[in-house]
């Protein structure tokens, strides 16, 4: 296959995928009715179709991407150590993490060089070209972040950066500390990011190995879906005892909307995006879990990557189009606290 056709095969899997969020999403609503239960929803004319292209659309987009970079064989090789990257060979991955290949992503993203390469570009391409600039983690960086200065930022879940890089920009001065399971996301991390200064280091996000109470802000984004229960609550729990006293958390992850075929797509992205975890994130209490690890002042609100980011209230903007309701999870540590 040469360039033109594989170009061609990643246009087509997205073209897919607009009309499905387009096209066929809000089809789906109008044939719902008004306040549908799920039955109303499954029984909607559209529903296989919408069902059916969500995930094979998904799955397209994989196959083209790893030909793609296969066919790129620019970078086989990742650094195996760089500066400011402290990998833990003997770290095992729980089984939680490696039993699921992740967004349907052949072989998940933590066995090998390719898996992160082959996230990376996938990544891009989920946003629809629109997040290449890092434009939708640096609105959360820049709105959804109390403007102060930052000492230590610890980043949970990391991935290869994209999360983590955008506070650096914004707080060159401070020491920003990417976390992951995986080690190649981290060395892909190390390799795109080189010469900033950011430390990656590989740990759980719920047992970080950093000092207690280094932290004055803790962030993760788009993880707490991606865990079990119990991990979601050992992650908080970890991000209480990292924050120092007047610190910070912030995380950005999916909230229930109250329109019923919204919140149902969203429950079903989960299987059908392999992500089995995330259903469970709404009957998880997670400001009730703030409270227990000690955090002060939990709530969650909407936030809206095509607008202003942040916003004051849990509603989100009315839009016709399939979006995913992203949300921020913000806490503080009291002044007070003990660390
Ligand atoms: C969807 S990615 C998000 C990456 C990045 N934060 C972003 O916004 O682009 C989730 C990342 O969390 C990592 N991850 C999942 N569970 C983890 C855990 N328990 N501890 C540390 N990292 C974890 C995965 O390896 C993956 O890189």
């Amino acid at each position: 296959m040469n360039d033109v056709a594989r170009q061609a095969r990643v246009e087509f899997a997205l073209a897919l995928r607009r009309q499905w969020a387009g096209t066929l999403y809000p089809a789906l609503v109008g044939q719902a009715g008004a306040d549908p239960d799920r039955a109303a929803v499954h029984a909607a004319p559209v529903y296989p179709w919408f069902a059916w292209l969500e995930r094979s659309a998904q799955k397209m987009l994989w196959r083209a991407v790893e030909d793609a970079v296969d066919a790129a064989d620019a970078e086989d090789d990742l650094p195996a150590s760089a500066p400011g990257l402290e990998l833990n060979p003997g770290l095992r991955l729980p089984a939680w993490y490696t039993d699921v290949d992740i967004h349907i992503q052949p072989g998940g993203i933590w066995r090998a060089d390719r898996d992160a390469l082959v996230y990376e570009a996938g990544a891009k391409l989920v946003m629809l070209g629109e997040n290449d600039d890092y434009a939708f983690h640096t609105l959360f960086t820049d709105t959804a972040v109390p403007d102060r200065p930052y000492e230590r930022i610890v980043d949970l879940g990391c991935g290869f950066g994209k999360s983590t890089r955008p506070f650096k920009r914004r707080w060159p001065d401070a020491e920003v500390i990417g976390v992951d399971l995986s080690a190649p996301v981290l060395r892909l991390a190390a390799h795109r990011t080189a010469g900033l200064g950011i430390r990656y280091v590989q740990a759980d996000a719920a047992d970080t190995g950093l000092p207690a109470g280094s932290a004055d802000l803790v962030t993760a984004t788009m993880l707490v879906h991606e865990l079990p229960p119990p991990v979601v609550a050992g992650v908080l729990a970890e991000a209480a005892r990292v924050l120092a006293p007047g610190g910070v958390l912030r995380v950005l992850d999916f909230h229930p909307t109250g329109d019923a075929v919204r919140d149902l797509a969203l429950v079903e992205h989960g299987d059908r995006n392999n992500e089995p975890y995330l259903p469970m994130l709404f009957d998880t209490d997670c400001l009730a879990l703030c409270a227990d690890a000690g955090l002060a002042d939990a709530r969650w609100v909407a936030f809206d990557e095509r607008g202003a980011g942040r916003l004051e209230t849990t509603r989100w903007p009315d839009r016709a189009e399939w979006h995913f309701p992203w949300a921020v999870l913000e806490a503080r540590k009291p002044e007070d606290a003990r660390v």
